[in-house]
């Protein structure tokens, strides 16, 4: 194991809450109750559950372990198992990184809606607000159309909050903040869950959140969905807890407290869909317009129909709608505190440099590419970024990950590192998702995801925007991996600490 001064939590519950904090954030909150709704209702919850059992607490368990046992992020635990991967170890983060910069500025757009909250400023059409007046979306992802200064102010607030937090190291910043953050996120979504069950017309909304229709068991895309919410909520395949697991005592409870963060999220992300449903059904009984009117498509789920019910509540309409967009504020802010570590420890741990400047340099360069998003085609560009980063980079990074571990240093090698030092011992079957069913997941994706992008360039954008923002972004994200992995670090290195 590493030495303490590389960081090591200061209790079980710090780690398991900064865990769970990474994987809880904004696609718990927006995104998993618009996914379910979309594949109509509660029979997504069945694929979604098979998801998260089968592939990402299994993979959570592989990353932690894999931290740990190297006592380095990604970067230095998969060039320790295999020189081979090296690139593998840097890809996760990158892609954790490209996430980071337009993830942060969603965040910012919380940020604004807080302050909007107390007066309703977003008035009475949110969506001519949301698309028009604060995000003043242009006509394409490169007609920029000049930066939004309410945004672009409240992107920086959040980069200085993860410089300052992440720059403070495990326990004294993002094991503290976490400590903090996450049970305040979690009292606020039962206030807001209590407020939305209590409201006339939410029975509307449950029944059609959880109206479970189970023909659609059998359409392979709810699956797909499922898979890939299911990695993006769960953070897998991102460098995360490999990072987080590195730092964690010799004697820790892997097996379990990877359950503990895959339930919680899971938990986390049902309690919100409940919330979300109960005040649009209370919207739509209230307005007398259908459902599928009400609900807004992804995105504009939290920005355009979430405010308006907000305006129609009885009474305090201003502290619920502070607290559900404090709760995508802190869910925000824990995940990409994650995304920040993920990438500056790997730097750290390679070249063994200062924390404090690389976490400078990572924030100062990552706030830069912000910027761009901060502007009228912000939301355009984030949208096929989004797209590429998890449909590729990700579920390639999650398959390669499982490949190298599969078929190349051997599952049992990871399973007897953590069942010796577990409560709760895991069997075979853990070999098996990793070794088959994961990879088996994964190219499925993949290719599926591949053909609906040859049959047409995704979400109608031109197709040079799909080449530049999509493709050529992946490639680079790719090449940049294969030069960093390809570095010979120790050369200039004196002192070499660590061990394998
Ligand atoms: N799991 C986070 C969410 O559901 O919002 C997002 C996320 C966190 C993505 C950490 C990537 C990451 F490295």
């Amino acid at each position: 194991m590493e030495n303490e001064s590389r960081g090591q939590w200061g209790s079980r519950v710090g780690f398991v809450l900064s865990a769970i904090g990474s994987a809880v954030g904004l696609g718990n909150i927006w995104r998993f109750p618009y996914m379910t709704y979309k594949n109509d209702g509660g029979a997504f919850l069945i694929p979604y559950l098979i998801a998260v059992l089968t592939v990402g607490i299994p993979l959570i368990i592989l990353e932690v372990s894999l931290g740990h046992k190297t006592g380095g992020s990604a970067p230095t635990a998969f060039s320790k198992i295999d020189k081979r991967f090296s690139w593998l170890g840097w890809w996760q983060p990158l892609n954790s990184l490209i996430i980071l910069v337009y993830y942060s500025v969603i965040i910012g757009w919380a940020l604004n809606y807080i302050v909007f909250s107390f007066t309703q400023a977003w008035g009475t059409d949110t969506n001519a607000f949301f698309f028009g007046t604060f995000l003043g979306v242009t006509d394409s992802p490169f007609n920029l159309g000049g930066i939004k200064w309410p945004i672009f102010i409240a992107m920086t607030i959040i980069w200085f909050v993860d410089w300052y937090i992440v720059y403070n190291g495990v326990q004294n910043g993002i094991e503290k903040y976490n400590k903090i953050m996450m049970p305040a996120l979690f009292i606020m979504m039962i206030i807001l869950m209590i407020r939305g069950v209590t409201l006339p017309g939410a029975a509307v909304g449950l029944e059609q959140y959880l109206h479970p229709d189970f023909s659609k068991i059998f359409n392979g895309q709810v699956w797909i969905d499922a898979f890939g919410q299911a990695f993006f909520s769960l953070s897998v395949a991102m460098g995360v807890y490999c990072a987080y697991g590195s730092y964690l005592p010799q004697k820790s409870d892997i097996v379990n407290n990877a359950f503990i963060t895959g339930f919680a999220d899971t938990g986390f992300a049902f309690l919100s869909g409940l919330a979300v449903f109960s005040i649009l059904g209370f919207m739509a009984t209230e307005s007398g317009a259908p459902f599928d009117q009400i609900v807004a498509q992804s995105m504009g789920l939290a920005f355009v129909a979430f405010p308006r019910g907000i305006s129609m509540m009885p009474f305090l309409p201003w502290l619920f709608g502070m607290m559900f967009f404090g709760c995508l504020l802190f869910g925000g802010l824990t995940s990409s505190i994650s995304m920040v570590e993920a990438f500056a420890s790997g730097v750290i741990d390679k070249t063994h440099g200062d924390r404090r400047k690389i976490v400078t340099w990572t924030c100062l360069i990552g706030w830069l590419v912000s910027i761009l998003f901060s502007t009228g085609a912000g939301l355009l560009i984030l949208d096929i970024v989004d797209h590429f980063v998890n449909a590729y980079g990700v579920v390639l990074a999650g398959l390669g990950e499982a490949i190298a571990i599969g078929y190349f240093y051997g599952t049992n090698k990871i399973r007897e590192h953590f069942n010796p030092i577990s409560d709760y011992k895991i069997g075979t079957w853990w070999d098996i998702m990793v070794k088959y069913w994961a990879p088996f997941i994964m190219i499925i994706m993949s290719v599926i995801n591949l053909v609906a992008e040859l049959k047409a360039p995704y979400g109608g954008y031109p197709f040079s925007a799909i080449l530049l923002l999509g493709w050529v972004l992946m490639a680079a994200d790719l090449i940049a991996s294969f030069i960093l992995g390809s570095r010979d670090w120790e050369k200039n290195i004196s002192t070499s600490r660590g061990g394998k």
